[in-house]
């Protein structure tokens, strides 16, 4: 068994270039992990798709992709990641000199953009969630009061664009402090907060009166819901809640001792991710329909039905702003990963230091995701392919770059990178003995993962 101290440090290996940047614990490399796994993807997203797209049915679908397809590529941007010691492109620059696969590196930073592009706006809804809860202009069982508190606030453009730059400044700062000292610390503290929390919102709902219907239709599939385009959906949510595709999981796996044991660790980032994303479920579900809202309401359940919820319960104002806290403290664990991206493009790609990369990081998201803060209100018209940029830049980055990204990375690491090189990479250099694992992860990601991205893919293209 793997021992968890917090306390153990292991230097890098010595002539490693990034001595001075690495997790320091075991622990800590999970709560980074899994900080950068959970997030609005399953408090806020995953609830909403698995209403929209018929509930239990849809979790089949979810958990099949997750299996097959995203746990598989963590493992593999973790090892690349270690094994290559820098970020996508300078990782794979090392193991693969002269050829392109660098390219999933660069292809990553753009999708970083965009899924910041919009992710700073919904993290910025949630702060200011924050502060109407504590204000209580939320408090309210009734749907029309907390639906207008939620659309008068996404249509106003000066809040929309500040709650953004509030978002990027506070993520910029914790990044300041570095790798072990920013992200390790403040996953570290705050993770197990966020648990306690959704359970304790969990039980909350279940018990409310009406409750199992929410529950019947979270865990009762209706097969019938699901189509191609439910895959697709599943596959890029998969993606997105696993920060996998894009070169993150790559990233922080640079930072990984020598001794970590990836499968294990991937393995236990993936599960605690799908309990978060339960439980957010069970959080939100029994609720909705306890207070007869429709579970396919979309992207505004979060800021519609969890206000709702509290406002029922006693003590609920304090409930409501502690819950709104936390959900921002788990977008924030999210937002390091995808800002480090950005900003180990600048620092090992351009060259700079890491303070001025994290400054320019901010600062261009700033400007990029404007655009997506301003889709509710300014830009509201402004359609690119009949999409606002709100919707585009999270189209185009989960359900076509980044299965894009997870399929060349599958094809890099089973077909060119090699069995020798995975088994000496996973086993910890023979000293972990993991052969069946690396056996059947090695089978995955050469053969099904590719095989079954390329046929969701064809499958939406309709060519199948
Ligand atoms: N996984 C995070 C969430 O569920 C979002 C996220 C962080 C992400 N890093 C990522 C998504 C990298 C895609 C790629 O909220």
């Amino acid at each position: 068994m793997e021992k968890t101290s917090s306390l153990q440090f292991v230097p890098a290996k010595t002539g490693s270039i990034r001595a001075g940047e690495m997790f320091t614990s075991r622990l800590g490399v999970l709560t980074a992990t899994l900080g950068s796994a959970v997030g609005l993807g399953n408090i806020w997203r995953f609830p909403y798709l698995t209403g929209s797209n018929g509930g239990a049915a849809f979790l089949i679908v979810y958990l099949i992709c997750t299996l097959l397809v995203g746990i598989q590529i963590m493992v593999g941007e973790q090892m690349l990641g270690r094994a290559g010691q820098g970020n996508a492109i300078a990782a794979l620059r090392r193991l693969a000199p002269g050829k392109a696969w660098w390219l999933f590196g660069a292809a990553g930073v753009l999708s970083a953009f965009l899924i910041m592009g919009f992710y700073s706006e919904v993290a910025g809804w949630v702060f200011a969630y924050i502060i109407k809860s504590i204000s209580g202009t939320i408090l309210s069982t009734d749907p029309q009061v907390t639906t207008t508190a939620f659309t008068s606030l996404i249509a106003d453009p000066m809040k929309s664009l500040f709650l953004q730059w509030i978002v990027l400044a506070v993520t910029g700062a914790i990044l300041l402090l570095g790798v072990a000292k920013g992200i390790e610390r403040t996953t570290k503290t705050l993770m197990p907060v966020l648990l306690a929390l959704l359970v304790m919102v969990g039980i909350r709902s279940l018990t409310l009166p009406g409750a199992m219907q929410g529950l019947t239709f979270l865990f009762k599939p209706d097969f019938s819901a699901i189509t191609p385009a439910t895959f697709l959906t599943a596959l890029g949510l998969s993606f997105f809640k696993l920060s996998v595709g894009m070169g993150c999981m790559l990233t922080y796996g640079s930072y990984f001792r020598a001794d970590q044991n990836i499968p294990v660790t991937a393995t236990r980032v993936t599960l605690a991710d799908l309990m978060v994303s339960l439980l957010a479920g069970i959080a939100i579900f029994p609720a909705v329909f306890a207070f007869g809202f429709k579970p396919e309401s979309g992207p505004s359940l979060l800021f519609i039905t969890i206000p709702a919820v509290f406002a029922s319960m006693p003590l609920g104002n304090i409930f409501m702003v502690l819950f709104f806290v936390l959900t921002a403290i788990a977008s924030i664990g999210a937002m390091l990963s995808l800002l480090e991206v950005i900003v180990t493009f600048f620092n090992q790609q351009l060259g700079l230091n890491r303070k001025l990369s994290v400054v320019l990081t901010a600062a261009g998201l700033a400007i990029f995701g404007s655009a997506a803060a301003l889709s509710n209100s300014t830009l509201a018209n402004v359609k690119l392919f009949g999409l606002t940029f709100f919707d585009l830049y999270d189209y185009l980055s989960s359900n076509v770059l980044m299965p894009l990204g997870g399929l060349l990375l599958a094809i890099f690491v089973g077909w060119v990178w090699g069995y020798p090189n995975i088994r000496k990479a996973l086993s910890n250099d023979e000293t972990l003995k993991n052969d069946r694992i690396i056996a059947v992860f090695y089978g995955l990601i050469k053969f099904v993962t590719p095989a079954l991205i390329v046929i969701v893919f064809l499958n939406q293209l309709h060519l199948l």
